[in-house]
């Protein structure tokens, strides 16, 4: 039904199984075209390209995520080429803070966990870091909430696929210091299930990115800021603020929108694809609400399937992302499974202990229908 966006990368993934597309979703054909666009554009514009890019190409792409996420002020959104750099930006903006608690919970994204590691080591840096997978998380992380001051949670988990419920993030906000931060990591959810921003639209920090369900590969980054948000990110560069290019400044200024948390000269490439990709689906009415549906659809039909169910972190599709998550007893066990599953050309992931079947547009029943027998198999001779 969708394949039809597809042809390329179908192509040369001839006989293969690829449910891995909550790790790099596969292009649709149209970002080439978008590709060979900007190419012609840098040509056409030489100097004056990025006037026409700030003026076109950016508020393109600001407009189609402020659709898709239901935002207001789509002037509120930076785009740095990965989402460590906006978090980096929005950390840095706290650096000289006396004390600076941050809570979190044990199951975000690598760069996140690697990055308050390493700041961690500073004298005025804290964590309180909740284990999301207690039956008393909520309860644990809401009773640190009051003594934050910056708040780190994904909405969806990357390693187990299960949704936040948009219930807890109001009790977030509601017992949150009003000075702190709360940032919402939206990278597995953003495109592949219905998300509304607009209440939350002055309250959050929301950031999420291009290469998975966007569908318009790396390099597209993006994070919505508050509108009277005056944070001044100490990591800060010539894209912050372009209005004062020319006139010396004594004091360094920023915009007084989401670009003050941009960085500096980088390739906008990616915001080609995107809006090559998103004016395609929107034009052929291909909503996030569909494609919601047809995932789902594609997910009924695995777990319906699959033998071992018991294994799989959560089946309730109500509060699961566009993964299925299989656990394991080592991440020894895990390693060989995905090993032996990509032998019989069925592409997974794998993070720790888990391994992860994704589901992307370009797949039909019928292919999942092909392979079932054989990831039953494997998955019995390897676990057992
Ligand atoms: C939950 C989550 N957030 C963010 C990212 C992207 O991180 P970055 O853009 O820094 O590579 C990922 C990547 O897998 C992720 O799983």
């Amino acid at each position: 039904m969708y394949k039809k966006y597809y042809k390329n990368f179908l192509e040369t993934h001839k006989g293969k199984l690829h449910l891995a597309a909550h790790s790099h979703h596969f292009w649709p054909d149209i970002t080439r075209d978008a590709v060979i666009k900007s190419w012609d554009d840098s040509a056409k514009y030489s100097d004056k390209k990025w006037e026409y890019i700030f003026t076109n190409i950016v508020p393109k792409a600001q407009s189609h995520i402020a659709n898709i996420l239901n935002l207001s002020h789509p002037e509120q959104i930076a785009f740095a080429p990965n989402t460590h750099e906006l978090l980096s930006r929005l950390l840095s903006c706290f650096s000289n803070n006396d004390s600076f608690e941050i809570l979190t919970t044990k199951s975000e994204f690598h760069s996140f966990s690697r990055q308050l590691k390493r700041l961690l080591e500073l004298p005025n840096i804290s964590a309180i870091i909740i284990d999301n997978e207690s039956p008393t998380f909520e309860e644990d992380f809401l009773s640190h909430v009051k003594n934050a001051d910056f708040i780190f949670i994904s909405h969806v988990f990357y390693n187990s696929g299960k949704v936040l419920s948009f219930s807890f993030l109001d009790k977030i906000i509601e017992h949150k210091k009003d000075k702190s931060i709360l940032c919402l990591d939206g990278y597995h959810g953003f495109c592949a299930i219905e998300t509304d921003l607009s209440k939350y639209e002055n309250d959050i920090f929301y950031l999420a990115g291009g290469y998975k369900y966007a569908q318009a590969g790396e390099g597209a980054c993006f994070m919505v800021c508050p509108k009277d948000t005056d944070l001044r990110p100490l990591n800060t560069g010539w894209f912050a603020s372009f209005s004062s290019l020319d006139i010396p400044q004594e004091k360094i200024d920023y915009a007084n929108n989401g670009m003050r948390f941009w960085g500096a000269t980088q390739d906008l490439t990616p915001l080609y694809r995107f809006n090559y990709v998103w004016d395609q689906f929107f034009n052929d009415e291909v909503s996030i609400k569909k494609i919601d549906h047809y995932i789902k659809k594609l997910q009924i039909y695995f777990i319906e399937n699959f033998e071992k169910t018991q294994l799989l972190i959560n089946t309730n599709l109500d509060t699961q992302g566009h993964f299925l998550t299989l656990e394991l007893s080592s991440h020894k066990l895990c390693e060989k499974l995905h090993g032996e599953l990509e032998k019989n050309n069925i592409l997974t992931d794998f993070r720790a202990n888990r391994l992860r079947f994704g589901f992307g547009l370009y797949l039909e029943t019928e292919d999942l229908k092909q392979k079932m027998k054989t990831i039953n198999q494997i998955v019995f001779q390897v676990v057992g």
